[in-house]
């Protein structure tokens, strides 16, 4: 490569002299195009609700999430994703009322979509807002059944792309189920709904304040995810995990959790060259919005942190700070 350039021939501060200059060599960006919302839905619900371990993080009532969706539109935020937090007199443990048509995430997106025809909405395929035993999946002689859960699946995607969703996003980490979803929703001819698949999540502990947001926590409880979810000790997997979603019909793979898998994100991307998104997880956002909120960090960080993303190779992110940072960066 370059190799005998010599101070002072060589001046690297000379591009740093201003922020035109900067910007002018910078090598990422971030645009509101890049970001993605992840919105919270509340059963029997008034107005909005503030979730304890994510600050400034609301709740929606069905009513009050469409005033969201409009702001959203006009801060430049064309790209949602949709979680419930259901009643636990639903839940069971068969996750029987994500087979609903007419539950609470149904329901929300037709109403999204019917208004708001323009903000692409993904919903996630995972039953774990669903299940008493808080799971992604089935239980059998309690572990996670795999093809059990397969079936499930399959039809909970197919009601949410029945719903309007765009984009179906399976976070359940179950082995096959991009190809049993892809299959099932060109049969039904879904042709063009495009599966974003959870490709490499890993069993984190960052997913702490979002068991919260949709009152999983409580019925998890100390059970743990490990026996579907990646180790984060482990790289290679990641390769194989996203092969095989991309062979059987993903469009997007995501990495998730985002920061502290930077070095996946940039793997995946350079590995395969095809979308990929990742996520700043819920503990990602709250330990730096709590510092910001407390004076300890500037709020410049969050930005940094996104950036970081990019950097990575991230095409898209989905981000709690989402809004805000689109404020920012079109003010800026
Ligand atoms: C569950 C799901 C989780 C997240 C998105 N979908 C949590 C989990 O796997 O327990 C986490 C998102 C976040 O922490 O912000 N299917």
């Amino acid at each position: 490569m370059f190799i005998n350039r010599k101070f002072p021939t060589s001046r690297l501060r000379r591009l740093r002299a201003n922020s035109t200059l900067i910007d002018l060599v910078s090598e990422s960006s971030i645009s509101s195009n890049d970001l993605i919302q992840p919105l919270f839905i509340k059963e029997n619900l008034k107005g909005t609700e503030a979730i304890n371990s994510m600050p400034d993080i609301l709740r929606y009532s069905k009513e009050s999430v469409i005033d969201e969706v409009e702001d959203l539109l006009d801060h430049n935020i064309n790209t949602i994703a949709l979680f419930p937090a259901i009643d636990s007199s639903k839940k069971d443990s068969d996750g029987t009322e994500a087979l609903n048509k007419s539950n609470l995430i149904c329901e929300s997106i037709q109403k999204i979509k019917s208004k708001f025809p323009e903000m692409l909405v993904i919903a996630d395929v995972a039953l774990d807002p669903y299940t008493d035993h808080g799971h992604d999946g089935l239980l059998k002689n309690n572990y996670v059944d795999n093809d059990l859960t397969l079936d499930v699946l399959k039809s909970q995607s197919l009601i949410l792309a029945e719903s309007g969703a765009d984009i179906l996003a399976p976070s359940d980490m179950m082995d096959g189920r991009i190809g049993i979803i892809r299959e099932a929703l060109e049969n039904a001819d879904y042709k063009n709904t495009i599966l974003l698949s959870y490709a490499a999540k890993y069993n984190s502990k960052f997913y702490g304040p979002f068991r919260d947001a949709v009152s999983s926590a409580s019925n998890l409880g100390t059970s743990s995810k490990s026996s579907y979810q990646m180790s984060p000790t482990n790289k290679d997997e990641a390769i194989h995990e996203v092969a095989i979603d991309i062979n059987e019909g993903a469009d997007i793979v995501m990495v998730k959790p985002g920061m502290p898998y930077l070095d996946i994100i940039s793997l995946i991307k350079n590995t395969f060259k095809v979308p990929t998104f990742a996520y700043q997880v819920s503990g990602e956002y709250s330990m730096l919005k709590l510092a910001i909120n407390k004076g300890w960090l500037h709020s410049d960080v969050m930005l940094e942190s996104l950036v970081s993303f990019k950097r990575a190779g991230a095409d898209a992110i989905l981000t709690y700070a989402a809004k805000e940072i689109s404020r920012e960066i079109n003010i800026k």
